[in-house]
């Protein structure tokens, strides 16, 4: 529950900017500092003025009530007047005066509109007391009431009535210049603040900037060391890291290059190396076969009754057989027509071979006007015929369809099947290198290979590989 709370204010306060942070921290301190410190004052301010007012309540009642003494007893009324229009007169926060006889008659009082008669009952004083305060709530606010009895309450109490009116305002006085103050430090701090943020967080944007760069793999740009501290040593340390990953980078971008150009090679390499010894196979040792099958066929006819006839038939029927397995291994090698009628016809000789010894149909559709370059014929043909060989191993399919088109400077290849499907986006190992060298091959020449396949859904594998021109022309 609470550790939930604290999340939920961290969710909000943590998604704040440091600058915000650090603003927030100094202002709230400052808010605090500045409440505290006038609670704290108004609360002493309040307790000494109250004793003094309680006292000061006393001491004039006092005066009044021992100076109140020979009038009452000569019985002067116009001096007991006199006597307490003074006292207000010289005391601004007396309110009122008044002289109660012992029978609790006002024998003469400073009240001009009438003399309240319930304040009689509000305080009072016993004889043997020395004084007696009470607190009177008024319409103008708190009046300490002080009643002091004049020779021990035998001839009367003297009563007066003091306003807190002046402690108010020496509080109110106090509260408003110390918000003034607080208010004003408040100000100051957030000036404080804003420059040390930015003072602190400069180096950050920076940080975060160059981060960004680096991440999009611009390894140029470098943060200024700005001070001395920890952020400077993290900004040397990220200096540091970036010239390393910079350095790495460009390792393995000539890496990347050999490792194309080896390729390259590796496939060159392995295409003329096919095509050498499928020539050899189709010129000299089909050649040599059918020679030796047109001298058996010869034998055979040339000795009817003899006992090696039926050996030589036996023998001509191996050397056929031997005859279609070179001619098929020749073609598998490397057919002579992709290089001799190009990449739509080599295409076609193919399908129709692997339909006549699969039993699938395969729906062909193939729009290309002229030759593509050489590699990029070899390349679309190695790629269809793994693509190919796959469905025969793996997806159990009722028909496929291949479509090669080129539109404008890109050769698009489609090769799909009904089959089983697979999870494209699994890793199958070092073993299974089909569809990694279909990858290869296509993105040497800068191409793509793109395959939607899901599992019962049968599989799509689609090729692009764009064409310079130059390469064109030199294929033609
Ligand atoms: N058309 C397809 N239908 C269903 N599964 C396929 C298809 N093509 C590939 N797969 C799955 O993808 C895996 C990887 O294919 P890949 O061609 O890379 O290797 P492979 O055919 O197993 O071995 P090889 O290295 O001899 O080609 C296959 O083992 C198969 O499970
Ligand atoms: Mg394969």
């Amino acid at each position: 529950m609470t550790k939930n709370f604290f999340r939920r204010i961290w969710g909000i306060a943590g998604a704040v900017s440091v600058r915000s942070k650090i603003l927030g921290i100094v202002l709230g301190f400052i808010v605090l500092l500045g409440a505290g410190v006038t609670i704290q004052s108004r609360y002493a301010l309040t307790a000494t003025m109250t004793a003094q007012l309680e006292e000061q309540s006393v001491s004039v009642s006092r005066d009044v009530a021992a100076r109140a003494t020979d009038p009452i007893l000569l019985n002067d009324l116009l001096g007991l007047h006199d006597l307490l229009d003074e006292t207000l007169a010289n005391n601004p926060n007396v309110r009122y005066a008044f002289i109660v006889d012992p029978q609790g008659q006002v024998i003469a009082q400073t009240f001009e509109g009438g003399f309240p008669l319930d304040l009689l009952t509000l305080n009072s004083v016993d004889p043997n007391e020395h004084h007696h305060t009470a607190l009177i709530q008024t319409n103008e606010g708190l009046i300490w009431d002080a009643a002091v009895p004049i020779l021990d309450g035998k001839i009367g109490t003297a009563r007066i009535g003091l306003s807190d009116a002046s402690m108010q305002s020496a509080l109110s006085t106090l509260t408003a210049q110390l918000l003034l103050t607080a208010l004003l430090v408040s100000a100051t701090g957030v000036v404080v603040a804003v420059f040390l943020t930015w003072i602190l967080t400069r180096p950050i944007f920076a940080l975060v900037s160059a981060t960004q760069s680096v991440a999009k793999g611009d390894f140029t740009p470098r943060v200024l060391r700005w001070a001395d501290d920890e952020i400077g040593d993290l900004a040397e340390a990220f200096n540091a890291m970036i010239e390393e990953l910079a350095r790495t980078d460009e390792l393995r971008r000539e890496r990347e290059v050999l490792r194309r150009q080896l390729l390259e090679k590796v496939i060159t390499t392995q295409e003329d190396e096919r095509r050498r010894i499928a020539r050899e196979l189709h010129d000299s040792t089909s050649q040599n076969l059918t020679s030796l099958i047109v001298g058996l066929r010869i034998m055979e006819t040339n000795c009817a009754q003899c006992a090696a006839q039926s050996k030589a038939t036996d023998m001509r029927q191996v050397a056929s057989k031997t005859l279609d397995e070179v001619h098929d291994l020749s073609m598998r090698l490397r057919p002579r027509v992709l290089d001799d009628l190009g990449l739509a016809a080599a295409l076609e000789r193919l399908v129709s071979e692997w339909q006549a010894r699969y039993k699938t149909p395969v729906d062909v559709a193939i729009q290309l006007n002229e030759r593509l370059p050489g590699d990029v014929e070899t390349a679309i043909y190695r790629i269809v015929q793994e693509a190919l060989t796959n469905i025969v191993r793996h997806a159990q399919a009722h028909s496929a369809s291949i479509m090669v088109e080129r539109r404008g400077d890109i050769v698009r290849a489609i090769v799909e099947d009904d089959g089983v499907g697979f999870n494209s986006k699994t890793n199958h190992g070092e073993r299974h290198l089909g569809l990694l060298g279909m990858r290869e091959r296509a993105e040497l020449l800068n191409g793509t290979l793109t395959i939607e396949s899901a599992v019962e859904r049968g599989t799509s594998i689609f090729i692009e590989i764009p064409i310079q021109s130059e390469k064109v022309e030199a294929a033609v």
